[in-house]
């Protein structure tokens, strides 16, 4: 099928915007978020395409329309001035080419002469390829046909693994990282050049792991941060090392160097990005005023998804600034995100006892700040979506030394993939110093997002509970709450 854009997109793309317009009333409000991006029926997957342009933040993501479940993949479109508020646009690809009736698998995009690029995963059958396509208005795209044919690859690579471009500038030439699998199934990550995002030469294995237990390594990334490269990837059957990578597919990032002209990455750190339950596929841009900005999946494959009876599936996490400290990767919650809070409530000196609720400190569209001193408590944290039995769970645990989140309680079994050990438990480990722990959550309806220590540690976690009470608690001794700051994120 010919795409064409000033018409207003193609027919799959026309299609898809139309089943959208007559099935919004389909999607009843049921576990819907009020300040993170959800597919605006049917389903949604990684982040894709994330940039600015045309003097708006763009934000494409995988996207079956149709119904809540993955299959045809296209290519959803939302716009934002503050990454809070959303603003749907036409759906910018679909599955209707044809070396891409397979789906348009994840990718990015980038800005040239004026125009805005796109370079996605063509997927035919049990073909991978990578496609470009172009806007030069920002909404309608033009697809531009196959860039990376698999006979570009190395011969050890599968040509029905070979996707996720993600697509950079340096020093006036393009570069590319897709992921990959040999044969015999180790991920690898792969580099490609180009002079014009048109044809590309493969320079390069990047990474390739020695395990043949490990699968392909999904939606790379690469931007500078604080005078390092720092490489992300999502590795599907990452092995699981104590209390990392517990997810059956689990995102990690290396801090190093690259050097693009030889094509070598030296790795200098490596780590879990999120060690939540719900978090996937991360995706970065650069904004204007120099901040890296992260966003990713807020859900996890081979798991039930509870709000498909509502209409939809998946949604994004909170976009994170990066930075880096001490060679280690610390995530805060976007700034813009502060513009919405209201009706402050603050504490101080709390004594926490083993059920301390505080007036006006409950709700399920909120944030919450706090410093807990974990004085001699064995067990101290707060308990959260609480109604009667049911609740969630944050809290530190002194004999593990860990910060555990756990959905156990929220009164519905997640299934998931075998290899996982449960789909409701997870622990990271902090630096606890005075023996302090500061605490910054953000629940959004069905969601949780934890930053500890100011972004040292992150874990995200989806919670489908229809209670709105938050109590703290300590167990096994006294802890203190030294100051909470609550207040509602009304957008
Ligand atoms: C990651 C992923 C990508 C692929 C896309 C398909 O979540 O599996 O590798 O391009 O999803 O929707």
């Amino acid at each position: 099928m010919k795409t064409n854009s000033s018409a207003g997109g193609s027919y799959g793309t026309r299609i898809a915007d139309l089943y959208i317009v007559h099935n919004l009333a389909a999607v009843n409000g049921g576990s819907r978020h009020t300040y993170h991006a959800m597919p605006p029926v049917g389903w949604m997957n990684d982040p894709n395409g994330f940039n600015e342009a045309f003097g708006k933040y763009h934000l494409f993501y995988q996207f079956y329309p149709f119904g809540p479940e993955w299959d045809s993949i296209h290519w959803g479109h939302y716009t934002t001035q503050d990454f809070v508020k959303w603003k749907l646009e036409p759906t910018a690809l679909a599955p209707d080419g044809e070396y891409d009736g397979g789906g348009c698998f994840s990718g990015s995009s980038i800005v040239k002469d004026g125009k805005l690029y796109l370079l996605y995963t063509s997927v035919l059958s049990e073909t991978q390829t990578q496609s470009l396509a172009v806007s030069e208005d920002g909404v309608h795209f033009e697809k531009l046909g196959v860039v990376i044919p698999g006979s570009a690859l190395p011969a050890e690579c599968l040509r029905s693994d070979f996707r996720d471009p993600k697509v950079f500038a340096r020093g006036g030439v393009y570069y590319l990282i897709a992921g990959s699998m040999a044969e015999s199934g180790e991920g690898m990550l792969l580099l490609f050049r180009s002079a014009d995002l048109k044809d590309w030469k493969f320079v390069s294995v990047l990474r390739k792991d020695s395990l043949t237990t490990r699968g392909i390594y999904e939606c790379p990334d690469l931007f500078e941060l604080g005078g390092h490269d720092v490489m992300l990837a999502s590795p599907q059957g990452y092995e699981t090392e104590g209390w990392r990578y517990e997810n059956v597919q689990s995102s990690i990032y290396m801090v190093g160097k690259l050097d693009a002209e030889k094509g070598v990455f030296e790795k200098l750190y490596e780590d879990e990005i999120d060690g939540g339950l719900d978090f996937y596929a991360p995706q970065t841009m650069k904004t204007r005023d120099g901040r890296t900005i992260m966003i990713a999946w807020m859900q996890m494959w081979h798991r039930t998804m509870p709000t498909a009876k509502h209409g939809w599936a998946g949604a994004m996490t909170l976009p994170r600034e990066l930075s880096l400290k001490d060679g280690k990767l610390y995530q805060r919650p976007v700034r813009e995100i502060e513009r919405y809070r209201w009706n402050p409530v603050s504490y101080t000196n709390v004594k926490i006892e083993s059920n301390t609720e505080l007036t006006k400190v409950n709700g399920t569209k909120i944030e919450l700040c706090f410093t807990l001193d974990l004085g001699t408590a064995e067990r101290v944290g707060l308990k959260f979506y609480r109604k009667g039995e049911h609740d969630a769970r944050i809290y530190y645990d002194r004999k593990a030394d860990m910060v555990i989140f756990d959905r156990s309680r929220m009164g519905m079994e997640i299934a998931h993939d075998q290899k996982e050990k449960d789909a409701s438990v997870r622990s990271v480990k902090v630096r606890i110093e005075n023996n302090c722990l500061d605490m910054r959550i953000f629940l959004d309806v069905s969601s949780c997002e934890l930053f500890l220590n100011g972004g040292e540690r992150t874990m995200t976690g989806n919670v489908y509970s229809d209670g709105d009470g938050i109590a703290f608690f300590s167990e096994g001794g006294s802890a203190k709450l030294v100051r909470l700051d609550k207040y509602d994120i009304v957008v």
